[in-house]
């Protein structure tokens, strides 16, 4: 295949200019100016479009196994492809807790094992288990996330788990999360921060300010992140344990982790589209469609989000995709379940916060950061060799309708809203597995 006259941004090779792209075999062949079309080969005409290295979303939720209503592996890649990411990264709260190798292993084979070999073009074999994009799974700190046992991390690392988290809770015992990083400290993967202390957060609801007070909801300060984020990275230098902070919230913490990055500790964090771009406000409008953990925070907390993506001192983007039933999130604030779905808006929430990022960064913000901070060799690159994983987007605004989501995730925050940036195409392996429908003009 012939990518062909798109705009390539791909910030590891500092390209951002338009270029052809020939695909062999699930693999980038050869990049430059006005390739020739050779025999046989498909068209893919990029005008107009930006294209990248496969997105790279390493916060999700895939509640598999566990709560197949909630989302499978099929739904969840789906919604991916959808999105434009060609790998995620899901996190370990299922149920049984991905605390073992043995699950760990199953969900990192799960799409190497419908691709037999990166080369293989069986795109039957693959339709037939349904799985869409890469998985990489993350493995947690403690059995059951209980934060009481540590888990074996080397087995975990060798079984395919790119980094380790109780991700939805927070190890509250300090002394159980000091030895865990210690046991882990040369064992690939970083540590993965969810930072909210139990006891401050108590049984907040949303964030604790104005809106909480007026709608006589409990809610949960700032400082419930700030204090976990502060104690996770002195433990993080003090054991020397790479560490990243997951949905970082508040406008303390950025400037918690910004000193420790300048102190030299080995730190990366990253921020969601949601809380960037809104505010506990939405609660009143929207109640349980804006419930989420973190909640969302104050107009000072997403505009220093945003001043710390532009400044470079937020790494990564990453979604939280927290898919749930409707029905689990159709109750009030105080029995709704937490968290919504967001593969499938993020690109066009991301360009929607912060209009002016240079779309370099925005497309490092992405990929290749991501793909660093997780260790992923072969991601986040457009270099000739590497694997053809590539996600075509343009500036063309659309609407977010739920109903057509692929996961079954359908609450959102961003329903009906019209968002500037939007995915034309997501080719992993070297094979188109998404593209949107063309606009059908209307006279
Ligand atoms: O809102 C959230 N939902 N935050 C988390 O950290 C966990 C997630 C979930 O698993 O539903």
């Amino acid at each position: 295949m012939l990518i062909k006259g798109g705009h390539v941004v791909d910030p590891n090779n500092d390209r951002d200019e338009l270029l052809d792209i020939r695909i062999v075999n699930g693999r980038i062949a050869e990049i430059g100016k006005y390739l020739e079309v050779h025999d046989n080969e498909e068209i893919f005409d990029a005008t107009n479009a930006y294209v990248a290295p496969g997105f790279i979303d390493m916060h999700v939720h895939l509640r598999d196994p566990g709560y197949p209503e909630k989302e499978t592996l099929t739904t969840g890649t789906h919604a991916a492809i959808r999105g434009g990411f060609t790998s995620i990264a899901c996190m370990p709260n299922t149920n049984p807790t991905l605390d073992s190798p043995k699950l760990i292993s199953a969900i990192s084979q799960a799409f190497a094992n419908v691709i037999p070999s990166e080369a293989s073009q069986d795109a039957q074999s693959r339709d037939r288990a349904n799985i869409y994009c890469r998985i990489h799974p993350i493995a947690a700190i403690t059995q059951g996330r209980r934060g009481e046992t540590l888990c074996d991390y080397p087995a975990l690392a060798a079984a395919g788990a790119v980094a380790f988290s109780d991700d939805g809770n927070t190890i509250m015992n300090a002394r159980v999360l000091r030895d865990a990083a210690l046991a882990a400290r040369d064992v690939p993967g970083r540590f993965i921060s969810h930072a909210e202390d139990d006891h401050l957060k108590g049984d907040a609801v949303m964030h604790e300010g104005k809106v909480s007070h007026d709608l006589k909801l409990p809610g949960s300060p700032g400082v419930a992140e700030d204090v976990i984020v502060a104690r996770d990275l002195l433990i993080a230098a003090d054991t020397r344990k790479a560490w990243h902070i997951a949905h970082l919230s508040t406008q303390r913490s950025l400037e918690i982790v910004a000193g420790a990055k300048q102190r030299g500790i080995d730190v990366t964090c990253e921020v969601t589209p949601h809380h960037l771009l809104l505010t506990d406000e939405a609660v009143r409008e929207l109640g349980a469609k804006a419930k989420v953990n973190p909640p969302l925070r104050t107009e000072e907390d997403a505009s220093a989000l945003r001043d710390a993506v532009r400044n470079g001192v937020i790494d990564a983007f990453a979604t939280d995709h927290a898919p749930h039933t409707d029905a689990e999130k159709s109750g009030d604030m105080r029995s709704a379940a937490v968290g919504f779905t967001g593969l499938e808006i993020a690109v066009g929430a991301y360009a929607q916060a912060i209009p002016d990022l240079p779309v370099s960064l925005f497309v490092a913000l992405l990929s290749a950061n991501p793909a660093r901070i997780l260790g992923l060799q072969e991601a986040g690159t457009l270099s000739a060799g590497a694997l053809a994983d590539i996600t075509i987007f343009a500036d063309r605004p659309w609407r977010v309708d739920p109903e057509q989501f692929a996961s079954k995730g359908k609450a959102t925050p961003f329903a009906g809203k019209t968002l500037p940036r939007k995915i034309l195409a997501t080719i992993v392996a070297g094979r188109v597995v998404y593209t949107c429908q063309p606009q059908v003009p209307t006279f």
